[in-house]
């Protein structure tokens, strides 16, 4: 039923040719269900971010880049138009989608050429809280502003009166208070670039006393893994990654590296502050006002539905992800600054090669001075606690300096997908290898 038609760079098409032949599979699509369009224009724009105007890259003109918003099982028809002078790609950070339209260099497409057109189609199969972002130059192109939300409904959406999204971001500014876009060697070998001007971008900045809102938190930032608190609400976390908790967990601290999200669905209590709270420093990120009253719902704060993914099997493979080298690290084989098992770089071999529904077991050692958070693409895992228990289902974990965690997963999407640090100073510097399921 769906007949794709790609739109690839080696086909220059005019927008009209373009809309023609998407026209194509909107008849039978429109049959089994509603589809999305959208346009999404990479393109150099002046950026509102704090109280700076920088020159930076944005989607549609904007940082953040439009939020695509959409039903649980609903088709996404994303046209990219690459307005930028260097090749672009886009990533869907978190959803279960064909190989193909994953937005990964190398593994899964060319770079969008400049003055060229993609199409990405897919349907999201979970809902809950994803994003998008460049993953071409990611490490560039990301900090300079090309990502965006991405929202997946829930077919019945949770009684709320506000669905708020806040993304945590950092600039890193030049002595005459321009958006510095230099990479210096310390910026890859160490906790990554971390800008002075710490901020947060949420979707609506007012809302009722006595409202009940979701909170949807996104950290799109580079390499700063944010530890944050709300004040100005009391409720509970739902989900982390786009996936619910079976029980919900009281709203305390939440710790979010670069990738990770996080929902929150609370009732407003007060005026709404989003911290930063890692430093000595606190940094108020944002503020959401309160104005007016409405009646405290008495109803408690349900759990979000599932999402329906497949039961883990007998584990088929196993296999050793050692995170090495950076700043006082011990010396590793790699070519550069960091490497995965003595590697640096994407390797030839992937690190598993499974065959569709395989359940495997990572271990992710981190033998560095610095954190690293370790995404997966095309999947979500468990984290396993040192008990052995499955403890949280999400695509990106937090490894702290020293520490090691197992994750398990079932491999059942077909395909080769990137497994990276998404600190991208340090993917940009040799932290990649892959999994290969067929
Ligand atoms: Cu958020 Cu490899 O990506
Ligand atoms: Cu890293």
């Amino acid at each position: 039923m769906d007949a794709h038609v790609w739109v690839t760079r080696k086909m220059k098409l005019s927008r009209r040719q373009v809309l023609l032949a998407t026209g194509a599979t909107v008849l039978p699509v429109s049959l089994f269900g509603a589809t999305t369009q959208v346009t999404l224009q990479p393109r150099p724009t002046v950026a509102k971010i704090g109280q700076h105007r920088l020159e930076m890259l944005g989607f549609n003109g904007s940082v953040p880049g439009p939020e695509i918003r959409l039903r649980q099982n609903e088709k996404l028809n994303v046209q990219v138009e690459n307005g930028l002078d260097d090749g672009t790609l886009v990533h869907w950070h978190g959803i279960r989608l064909p190989n193909a339209m994953d937005g990964v260099n190398v593994l899964t497409q060319d770079p969008i050429a400049p003055g060229d057109v993609f199409n990405y189609r897919f349907s999201v199969p979970d809902a809950g809280t994803y994003w998008y972002h460049s993953h071409y130059l990611s490490y560039d192109q990301v900090s300079r502003g090309l990502f965006g939300p991405l929202i997946v409904e829930e077919s019945v959406p949770p009684d709320v009166d506000r669905d708020i999204t806040v993304m945590l971001f950092n600039v890193l500014l030049d002595v005459s208070g321009n958006f510095d876009d230099e990479f210096r060697p310390e910026h890859f070998a160490t906790a990554g670039r971390l800008g002075g001007v710490v901020t947060a971008f949420v979707s609506e900045n007012e809302v009722l006393l006595g409202d009940r809102v979701r909170l949807r938190l996104i950290n799109p930032s580079l390499d700063r893994v944010y530890s944050v608190s709300i004040s100005g609400v009391s409720g509970f976390l739902v989900a982390y990654d786009g996936m619910p908790f079976a029980r919900p967990e009281p709203l305390s601290t939440l710790v979010l590296a670069p990738g990770q999200r996080a929902d929150v669905i609370a009732d407003v209590t007060h005026k709404i502050a989003i911290l930063e709270t890692s430093g000595a420093l606190v940094i108020e990120m944002a503020q959401i006002a309160v104005s007016g009253q409405r009646k405290k719902r008495s109803r408690a704060i349900p759990a979000l539905p599932a999402n329906a993914h497949p039961r883990l099997g007998a584990i088929k493979h196993k296999a050793k992800l050692v995170m090495q080298g950076g700043g006082g690290g011990k010396s590793h084989s790699g070519t550069a600054t960091w490497a995965f098992n003595n590697q640096s770089g994407l390797p030839s071999k992937p690190l598993i090669s499974a065959s569709k529904g395989d359940t495997v077991q990572i271990k992710l050692v981190n033998d560095t001075s610095f954190a690293h958070g370790i995404h997966m693409h095309g999947h979500h895992f468990w984290e396993v606690s040192e008990q052995g228990e499955r403890t949280y289902f999400r695509d990106t974990t937090l490894v702290e300096a020293g520490d090691t965690r197992d994750i398990i997963c079932v491999l059942d999407n077909p395909g080769a997908w990137l497994l990276h640090c998404h600190m991208l100073s340090h993917q940009a510097d040799g932290m990649a290898t892959w999994l290969r399921v067929r």
